[in-house]
């Protein structure tokens, strides 16, 4: 069976842009696949490392929203990143392999840095070398667990290939050893946020989390863009460049034909196509919800699968770990 290994930085909770983007793919695949789920806390740290409770809360979070939106324990292993040693020594490894221009030519990383001018300087000046080679240490991710697949959002790719360029230069100096990994894109890769920007994102303060209450829910749904040509309730109006319909849309609402021809006829106030819309993403996120909140009353089932993912990852990674120090010619008391 070939192995997934995907994950998320746990630095705050899960929101429509992850579900329809990734999470959704990897509930998918976790049947026909050996599936690992990492809680990437170490790749958190590298612009959080002066904030280590925020990292160590969501990684709570983030385990709850996993298994709320349906990960299943049965299927996949979830994993704490930190507890896996061998992760880091591969990063080390690999390390050599990349030049410094080639990471700073990475788009993801770029603009990141971007929005992180507090800590890396306006222009990127004080990027630190833990932040510049956290695609190194994802790489390290991927290939100390035999990662054949990776289902995540467009952002990153960059970082997939940056894993491929590595693994074919690993391979070529010590010898066959890793596989080259490959990205699998949900067909929704990037979902924009309630404001109309291409990308639905905590920093940018237009989303909506999976975790959201009801009320929640309806006073975002209030505040997303609609078609800016219609002024009055009976204009009609373009679906395309509305966010109310994108969502309607996202979700598959089942009156998605009725609602078009209703926008485009003027014969659908906006208020009451966001009060619908809201209605649908609650009913929608209302089992994840649910199975949310057991999980929290059970805090100690989340530990267990923690840990039971965790160990499976370890033993995956000790295993490889033989055959790259054997490989590099390290292994000396074999
Ligand atoms: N970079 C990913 C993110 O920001 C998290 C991540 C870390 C990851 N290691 C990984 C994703 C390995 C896939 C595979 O969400």
């Amino acid at each position: 069976m070939k192995t997934i290994i995907t994950g998320d930085r746990p630095t705050g909770r899960l929101h429509l842009g992850h579900y329809f983007g990734s999470l959704q793919n990897r509930v998918k695949l976790q049947y026909d696949y050996d599936t690992f789920i990492l809680i990437a806390d170490v790749q958190a740290l590298t612009d959080n490392y002066d904030n280590p409770e925020k990292v160590r809360n969501n990684v709570k979070e983030l385990a709850l929203d996993y298994l709320a939106a349906g990960i299943d324990p049965k299927h996949s292993h979830i994993y704490i990143q930190s507890l896996i040693p061998e992760v880091a020594e591969l990063t080390v490894y690999f390390s050599n392999l990349v030049s410094v221009s080639r990471l700073y030519r990475n788009p993801t990383t770029k603009a990141e840095v971007g929005q992180k001018a507090h800590l890396f300087g306006s222009d990127g000046e004080s990027i630190t070398y833990g932040f510049l080679g956290y695609p190194v240490s994802q790489a390290a991710d991927i290939t100390a667990l035999d990662g054949d697949l990776v289902p995540v959002g467009d952002d990153q790719l960059p970082h997939i290939e940056q894993t491929r360029e590595i693994v074919r230069k690993f391979n070529n100096i010590y010898g066959e050893t890793f596989k080259e990994p490959e990205a699998k894109l949900s067909t929704n890769p990037r979902i924009k946020g309630l404001d109309g920007n291409e990308k639905m994102s905590k920093s940018l303060g237009n989303a909506i989390y999976i975790s959201d209450d009801e009320q929640t829910i309806e006073k975002k749904v209030m505040t997303a863009v609609t078609d800016p040509n219609k002024i009055k309730k009976d204009d009609p109006a373009n679906p395309d460049v509305c966010m109310v319909y994108y969502y309607h849309k996202m979700i598959e609402n089942e009156n998605l034909k009725t609602i078009c021809s209703e926008c485009k006829k003027g014969k659908r106030g906006c208020v009451s196509c966001k009060k619908e819309l809201a209605q649908a993403i609650s009913t929608y996120l209302k089992p994840i919800r649910e199975k949310r909140k057991y999980y929290e009353e059970h805090p100690e089932e989340v530990e267990e699968i923690l840990k039971e993912g965790t160990k499976a990852a370890q033993n995956r990674a000790k295993e490889v770990m033989k055959r790259v120090r054997k490989n590099m010619k390290l292994d000396y008391f074999e």
